[in-house]
């Protein structure tokens, strides 16, 4: 794993530095739902400050506005920067996506923010899958380096592509099954066991289209319809009454499931294993969340904004090796891509 230039080599001192962060945070009723973003970019932040700049343009994306759109400006996010880290010389841009240029990683754009800036430091693991101006176009403009977040995400991350002490059980759920086929079939090799639930599972039983074994549940929660109080009930997955969905790992993959994770050395952990976010399906993304938190002896990894979510919900989220700040950026990364926001930073 290439590490690119450190934003500890940096000389900063008297200078204007353009900060790109991942603060795509979850919002709701117009203020920061969870600030864990916000947080792990401090670091990078105080960093640069102890050592003189004297001025920080920050910059992210946040939601997915098409063009300016007053649900996605900045300002709660920069209402809870300021309060986490108050200092007169951070100045927090508008939302990048406002501007059309961003997404076709637009030169014009590019200069835009870097006008007036003399350093870039890319901090936004999170969104260095994205090659867009204020990720990537910038970074051939200013002299560009790794904020602290972004070397650590990719140092973590990356222990998971190197040896790893064995057995390595990877566990992967949640919906978005055709973003995480290429994630489980180049790391699904190199696990020795992969755990699969979530609505991916039942894809994977119909069409099956891995290269190698994986452990699918043996029984599911299923619901007649997809809402939270739907007629539900406890079946083997092929006994499911016809029409029905599966919404959860039943008690019985749960117990296969966390036996395994109770063993494993080395642990790879996104999407969760049902709709958790209704309690009543919740109870198998739990006992996952557990049974991670649990083995002490593993190095363990959990990416993914879900997964993330529910350990904090739980109170899990210390128990973790490593809780990346990165959903779609760490499935890239761990299928072996080079991501564009970090191949464009020198060595
Ligand atoms: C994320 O939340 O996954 C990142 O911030 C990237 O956002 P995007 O998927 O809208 O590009
Ligand atoms: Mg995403």
């Amino acid at each position: 794993m290439r590490i690119p230039r450190s934003v500890r080599e940096a000389v900063v001192a008297g200078k204007v530095v353009l900060v790109r962060a991942d603060l795509n945070v979850p919002l709701e009723n117009g203020e920061v739902a969870d600030d864990t973003r916000i947080r792990a970019s401090l670091p990078t932040l105080r960093l640069l400050l102890g050592n003189g700049a004297t001025e920080l343009h920050v910059c992210s994306h946040l939601g997915r506005p098409k063009g300016v759109d007053e649900a996605y400006r900045m300002a709660p996010v920069e209402r809870r920067l300021r309060e986490l880290l108050p200092d007169d010389r951070i100045r927090v841009l508008e939302n990048t996506r406002f501007d059309p240029g961003e997404t076709k990683n637009d030169e014009g754009f590019a200069r835009e923010l870097a006008d007036g800036c003399d350093v870039y430091v890319d901090d936004a693991f999170g969104s260095a899958h994205r090659a867009h101006s204020s990720t990537e176009a910038v970074a051939r403009i200013l002299p560009a380096y790794a904020g602290l977040l972004l070397e650590e995400e990719l140092r973590n991350l990356g222990k998971l592509l190197g040896d790893v002490e064995r057995p390595f059980v990877l566990v992967s759920g949640g919906a978005k099954v055709e973003d995480k086929l290429g994630v489980l079939q180049h790391l699904g090799g190199r696990a020795d066991t992969v755990l699969i639930g979530g609505k991916m599972a039942e894809q994977l039983r119909v069409e099956n289209p891995l290269d190698f074994d994986a452990v699918l549940p043996v029984d599911v929660v299923g619901a007649a319809a997809f809402e939270a109080d739907a007629e539900s009930g406890v079946y083997e997955v092929d006994a499911l009454p016809d029409g029905w969905l599966g919404l959860d790992i039943g008690p019985e993959t749960r117990t296969i499931f966390a036996g395994h994770l109770a063993g494993a050395r080395t642990i790879f952990w996104n999407g969760p294993m049902g709709v958790f976010e209704w309690p009543r399906f919740a109870e198998g993304t739990k006992a996952v969340a557990e049974a991670v938190a649990g083995n002490s002896d593993a190095f363990s990894v959990v990416g993914g904004a879900d997964s993330v979510r529910a350990l904090n919900e739980l109170g899990l989220a210390e128990k973790i090796s490593w809780v990346s700040t990165g959903g779609g950026a760490s499935l890239e990364l761990l299928e072996g891509k080079e991501l564009p926001g970090v191949a464009v930073i020198p060595s």
